[in-house]
């Protein structure tokens, strides 16, 4: 698989040239595409849709189709797989945080699979899902990675003994070990370092009588058509992520002996490239800051609140159907509305745009299909939510 992003299908340019207002647009073959070459590279995992990255029931519904799974984070979200369609022995709760009342409603639910990070969380899912199975989230450095994740989760290999062992003694099934490297990892290294914790992991608890059945390898996975924040495309090295997975679940199974089965949680890698913004310039202005040196500043419709939420760590590529020939100026690029941390960091890199852009002109944000539903505010300063739409035409 190359690393150069995949170009826009067909049919998201038709939609996205066709959309008459503000919206984003799913493309479900560009999408499912990305899951059949992810089966490929990794025939041996299971996938569990990361629900936060894309709550959009078409996009569920279409995964669960073609065999995945899902990973939410809450009970409102596990309800939302399965109404999608996502049969419940393929849906786990992957949220180490969770109340007594979250996980009763799991339970209530039928999900019989939680991650859990501390001796606390296991005597609650013991209490409140009974005979449920459990698997232990690992700490990882997130070095590497965009979006670290460090801290809120995992925890230490002599932490996941007690916990797999509380677990035991609690009348609960110690099914597994997870990590997250992630979001956004760049290295494969990171994948290699935390399969080698994995092995040393299994190796002890095969030690201590437990034996688990699987091993969940979590998201991080990267989106391949993100630029930098200084307008570099970031070109991961997917490839060599892949093979390394490949020969780190080789290894795992060798120390592990008995059966072992692999789950991911990707959720961004699916989904950021096959989902893009149709939104519109504001405007494109020149004026002199306190230093008395011009600046553009070039003003869109969207924004850090209404669908680039991760704009203060990558840029996105930027299409302007109706100037396809333009002279250039570079400009910052920011949102519609009245808050100065909806603009991408000021010590990140300009923007080239067309110099005659005028109010109201399209542009389309690609790459944007990750995090973008689901960390949009519900109307900061009047800007309303975008609507979402799909496309299905089948790549061919
Ligand atoms: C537990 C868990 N799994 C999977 C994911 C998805 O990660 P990514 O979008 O990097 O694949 C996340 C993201 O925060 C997560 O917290």
């Amino acid at each position: 698989m190359s690393a150069t992003p995949i170009p826009e299908s067909a049919a998201l340019r038709a939609a996205l040239a066709a959309a008459p207002e503000d919206r984003i647009v799913f493309d479900l073959g560009g999408i499912e595409e990305r899951y059949e070459t992810l089966r490929r590279e990794l025939p041996d995992v299971l996938v569990r849709f990361a629900l936060k990255a894309c709550p959009v029931d078409e996009v569920i519904a279409c995964l669960a189709h073609l065999g995945a799974g899902a990973d939410g984070a809450s009970p409102r979200e596990l309800e939302q797989a399965l109404r999608a369609g996502v049969p419940v022995d393929r849906v786990h709760y992957g949220n180490t945080v969770k109340s007594d009342r979250d996980i009763a409603e799991a339970h209530r639910l039928g999900v019989d699979t939680f991650a859990t990070d501390s001796v606390e969380d296991v005597a609650a899912i013991a209490e409140h899902a009974p005979g449920a199975r459990v698997f232990c989230r690992l700490a990882t450095t997130g070095e590497g990675a965009l979006w670290g994740l460090t801290g809120k989760f995992g925890c230490s290999p002599a932490d996941a003994v007690r916990v797999l062992e509380t677990a035991r003694e609690s009348g609960l099934t110690p099914a597994g070990l997870s990590v997250h490297v992630g979001s956004q990892q760049m290295t494969a290294d990171a994948w290699h370092s935390a399969l080698e914790d994995l092995a040393d992991l299994l190796a002890v608890l095969g030690r201590r009588g437990i034996t688990l059945d699987h091993v969940n390898l979590g998201g991080g996975l990267p989106a391949l058509g993100y630029l930098d924040r200084y307008g570099t495309p970031l070109d991961p090295p997917i490839d060599k992520i892949f093979a390394v997975i490949r020969e780190g679940m080789r290894h795992l199974k060798e120390v592990h002996g008995a059966h072992l089965r692999f789950v991911m949680e990707p959720g961004r890698h699916l989904v950021a490239d096959h989902g893009a913004i149709r939104a519109r310039v504001t405007r494109l202005a020149e004026r002199r800051g306190p230093d008395g040196e011009p600046q553009y500043w070039l003003y869109l419709s969207c924004g850090k609140f209404n669908g680039l939420y991760e704009m203060d760590a990558v840029q996105y590529r930027l299409h302007f159907p109706t100037h396809p020939d333009p002279t250039h100026v570079p400009a910052v690029v920011a949102g519609p509305t009245c808050d100065s941390d909806d603009a991408y960091p000021s010590d990140q890199g300009l923007v080239r745009v067309p110099k005659d852009l005028a109010s109201g002109d399209p542009v389309w944000v690609l790459s944007s299909g990750a995090y973008a539903i689901s960390y949009m505010t519900q109307g900061f300063n009047g800007f309303d939510p975008l609507p979402y739409t799909v496309t299905n035409e089948r790549r061919p």
